[in-house]
């Protein structure tokens, strides 16, 4: 059952497709206090949801807050990234699901100031509040997840190997690294073009000398499986002669001013404008720019850059900059330095500049600040609108900031992460409760963005990575060589990253279940395994559609790994390619997982392909299967 209450909303963020009536009344078993809603907990009370958040499964210890950051790193003491997702399930006394449609931001205190008790205040108390009970946890998320509508389903293909680098400039180095999967009889399905694709880094321009043809190129490629993935940015250079920028001005389609002047900010290009996607007509202008890409045969995009992450505001570094002037001839001492400093690093993504622009929204001029959490979702709808229309297949998308509502129109990565080892858990955690949300489509940054990746650090992350529907490798500008042919020794990767495919019909077909049914693909043991106290404290295996469960090994120079299994299963072993099984009884054990090895569990038989080198050459008709006792 839902209850909706009515907090006179500001805007209607879209998140919802059934209109329910309002409740009368108290959102029980909430109260409200100080404009919070407060709710204890007793010990046992766990805490499910918030998608893309920092910490566990069980979110219970920490605050979290709603509002979409470019965070490039993922630490634990972090309350924001880059989606906004206040869908939570709290598992107490009383069991119950709580949806906080608010496009503003919006804090979640979960056992953070008092370990008893769960604060959540909104920075401005306008929102729509839906109470969703049911009989069991997967019921509840059922429940959810038919009021914010089926999720996004990729083109198969993307459920194959990905890689990208911010790093490849040229056709030769997109060719060079496609040579180097196909030498090493590595499977691959896509290669990713990070920024550098572009005429200084003008959204939908093609660098003249460094892809001279683009179109022949991907034709080229895709002869051999191989799809070009082009990045998108929401920021539009700021220049005249750029048609882009011309039009968009002209129209008035950029974020305006208080005095309804073109907003600036700074991104990649330089100084740079904000497409208004919150105004339907900007948003469909902006989509029908995709064409220039998929004219040349392009299939999929990620969009970037979309909470929006600004580098500085115009008027935020010319005060910066007459701040430091006045600093003229004083005495620099150590307290100015840092003054200035400060001023300097204030100037990225600063909270005065999200209050600094407006939308031209159907509901009249908005300002930013208000609805910041629902600019990428209407960047990622804008795109998904106009791929329905331009192309005839289903097209892959997928955004690094989001809303609940997206995930109707695209999948989502989860952004800037590093080659640690604390971030394979950390995207293994942050799965159910993404799924939970509608991101279905998703996965980390495989082998760390930021940082120098390293060989043993690579084959454990693709070992966890090859059950995420979205496998990308992919690392940042100046980073060590992380490509699965990148270490020298080719054999583990090939064996790793061909499970992968052989495993393809079972995953993808448990992921279109899963979307079908409003379910979870990745789910924490506790919502299988409702009355098991021990299932419920596990933090780091997961079940994967409705036969598997996982547990990867997380932790450097380890061997084995302590594994819970809520009932009976049979343990399957990918060993230099072969495979084998073993039963194993209900319990704990401690399991040998050499590096190299990759070990999961099957409750029931799955489908097995033969190797394949992407998904155009997969047979997903002639399948063994896998686990059978
Ligand atoms: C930030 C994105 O998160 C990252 O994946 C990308 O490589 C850089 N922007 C450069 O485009």
């Amino acid at each position: 059952m839902i209850k909706r209450f009515d907090f006179s909303p500001i805007i209607r963020t879209g998140a919802v497709v059934r209109d329910l009536p309002y409740t009368d009344g108290m959102p029980a078993p909430f109260i409200l206090k100080d404009n919070s809603f407060v709710l204890q907990m007793d010990d046992k009370t766990r805490v499910y949801g918030l998608g893309e958040t920092m910490r566990g499964i069980n979110k219970r210890g920490w605050i979290y807050e709603s509002f979409c950051t470019d965070e490039p790193f993922h630490t634990e003491e972090k309350r924001s990234v880059y989606g906004a997702h206040n869908f939570l399930i709290i598992d107490g006394e009383e069991r119950f699901g709580a949806f906080f449609d608010i496009p503003g931001k919006i804090t979640f205190d979960i056992g953070y100031t008092d370990s008893d008790t769960i604060t959540i205040t909104p920075e401005k108390f306008a929102l729509d509040l839906y109470i969703i009970t049911a009989d069991s946890l997967k019921a509840i998320v059922g429940e959810f997840r038919a009021l914010i509508g089926k999720s996004y389903i990729p083109p198969k293909w993307a459920f194959g190997y990905g890689q990208s680098r911010w790093g490849y400039v040229t056709e030769e180095d997109i060719q060079k690294c496609a040579d180097s999967y196909r030498d090493a009889g590595i499977p691959l399905d896509m290669l990713y073009l990070d920024i550098d694709y572009m005429d200084s880094f003008k959204d939908f321009t093609v660098h003249p000398e460094r892809f001279p043809d683009l179109k022949a190129f991907s034709a080229k490629m895709k002869e051999r499986g191989v799809r070009l993935i082009p990045i998108i940015d929401a920021a539009v250079k700021k220049e005249e002669g750029y048609s882009v920028y011309d039009e968009g001005h002209e129209k008035g389609y950029f974020c305006k001013d208080e005095n309804g002047e073109d907003f600036v900010v700074g991104v990649w290009p330089g100084k740079s404008l904000l497409p208004d996607f919150l105004n339907p007509e900007a948003a469909a202008w902006f989509g029908k720019k995709y064409k220039a890409l998929t004219d040349l045969g392009i299939e999929g995009f990620w969009n970037d850059m979309n909470e929006p992450a600004l580098f500085y505001s115009e008027r935020g570094f010319n005060n910066a900059a007459e701040q430091i002037k006045n600093l003229g001839s004083a005495r620099l001492d150590a307290l100015s330095f840092f003054g200035v400093r400060d001023t300097l690093a204030k100037l990225q993504n600063n909270p005065d500049d999200y209050k600094s622009f407006y939308h031209n929204t159907p509901e009249g001029k908005i300002n930013h600040y208000d609805v910041h959490n629902l600019y990428g979702y209407h960047m990622t709808k804008s795109a998904y609108d106009a791929l329905c229309e331009l192309r005839d297949e289903p097209s892959l998308l997928f955004s690094r900031a989001s809303y609940i509502g997206a995930h109707r129109c695209g999948g989502i990565w989860t952004g800037d992460n590093h080659s640690w080892w604390s971030h394979i858990l950390q995207s293994l955690q942050q799965m159910p409760g993404l799924n939970m949300c509608g991101f279905l489509y998703s996965g980390s940054d495989i082998g760390g963005f930021n940082g120098n990746c390293t060989r043993d650090l690579l084959i454990r992350w693709l070992s966890f990575a090859l059950f995420t529907p979205l496998m990308r490798n992919h690392a940042a500008f100046g980073t060590r060589s992380q490509e699965a042919f990148a270490f020298g020794d080719t054999e583990v990767f090939r064996h790793i990253i061909t499970l992968r495919y052989r495993l393809i019909p079972y995953l993808y077909s448990e992921f279109v279940k899963a979307v079908e049914n409003d379910a979870m693909y990745f789910r924490p043991l506790s919502f299988d395994y409702e009355s098991d106290e021990t299932a419920a404290t596990v933090e780091d295996q997961l079940m994967v559609g409705d036969s598997l469960m996982i547990a990867p090994v997380y932790v450097q120079n380890t061997v084995s790994r302590h594994i819970y299994l809520p009932e009976k299963m049979t343990m399957i072993r990918m060993h230099e390619g072969d495979i084998s099984t073993e039963e194993l009884s209900q319990g704990r054990h401690n399991v040998s997982v050499p590096l190299g090895d990759v070990v999961f569990f099957a409750k029931s038989p799955i489908p097995f392909a033969k190797p394949a080198m992407n998904t155009t050459e997969l047979d997903w008709e002639n399948l063994e299967q896998l686990g059978v006792r």
